[in-house]
């Protein structure tokens, strides 16, 4: 990842601000199996309310992510919350995950295909994988996010091999994008 990359997201968090309350669809989407307690990790999940939510269900909350901006909005959603949320600022595409075990693991639109193993390992037994990303079919009506952030329609329960896929759909969602959204459990 070139620094560039933080410098732009931490501009784009900076432009969306504290507070901001953008409901993220992974929190419908794993409500069925969420646990009442345990560890959950937000895969580059800076900026977004998700984290605040789950922390507010009664999870012990990590975010990892390489904006400091997105972090400290993560952090601050948290407290006007009075939640808390631990953070991690870490390059994915260098650095290793935060270790588990984790009882659940979410990701929401971000594609880094090779960190599937990983997060695979650092799941508890029993543990749950959430997964929202935008498909390719999305470019029919926006040409963003662009093509390398996109995954290849019936791409994702491909890339969850070992887990039991609970629920795995792709479709034109109430936010205008065509995501997939899988979720999958340790067996
Ligand atoms: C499209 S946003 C998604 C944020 C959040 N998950 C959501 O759905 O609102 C992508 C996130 O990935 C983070 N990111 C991009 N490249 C990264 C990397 N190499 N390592 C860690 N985080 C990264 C960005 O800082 C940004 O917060």
């Amino acid at each position: 990842m070139g620094a560039g990359d933080r410098e732009r997201w931490n501009e784009k968090w900076s432009s969306v601000g504290t507070g901001t309350d953008h409901r993220s669809p992974l929190v419908e989407l794993v409500a069925p199996w969420l646990p009442d307690a345990g560890r959950l990790l937000d895969v580059a999940g800076g900026g977004s309310s998700a984290a605040v939510e789950f922390a507010k269900q009664g999870l012990a909350v990590t975010v990892a992510d390489v904006s400091d901006v997105g972090l400290s909005k993560a952090r601050e959603d948290a407290a006007l919350a009075a939640v808390e949320v631990d953070t991690v600022e870490i390059d994915l595409e260098a650095d290793p995950l935060p270790a588990g075990p984790w009882d659940v693991i979410t990701v929401a639109n971000y594609l880094q295909r090779e960190l599937f193993p990983t997060m695979i390992e650092q799941l508890a037994a029993g543990g749950i994988l959430a997964i929202v990303i935008a498909t390719e079919t999305n470019l029919e009506r926006s040409d963003k996010p662009g093509r390398p952030f996109l995954l290849d329609r019936g791409e994702l329960p491909t890339l969850v091999p070992g887990l039991d896929v609970l629920h795995h759909t792709e479709d034109w969602r109430p936010n205008g994008r065509h995501e997939a959204h899988l979720v999958a459990r340790t067996s």
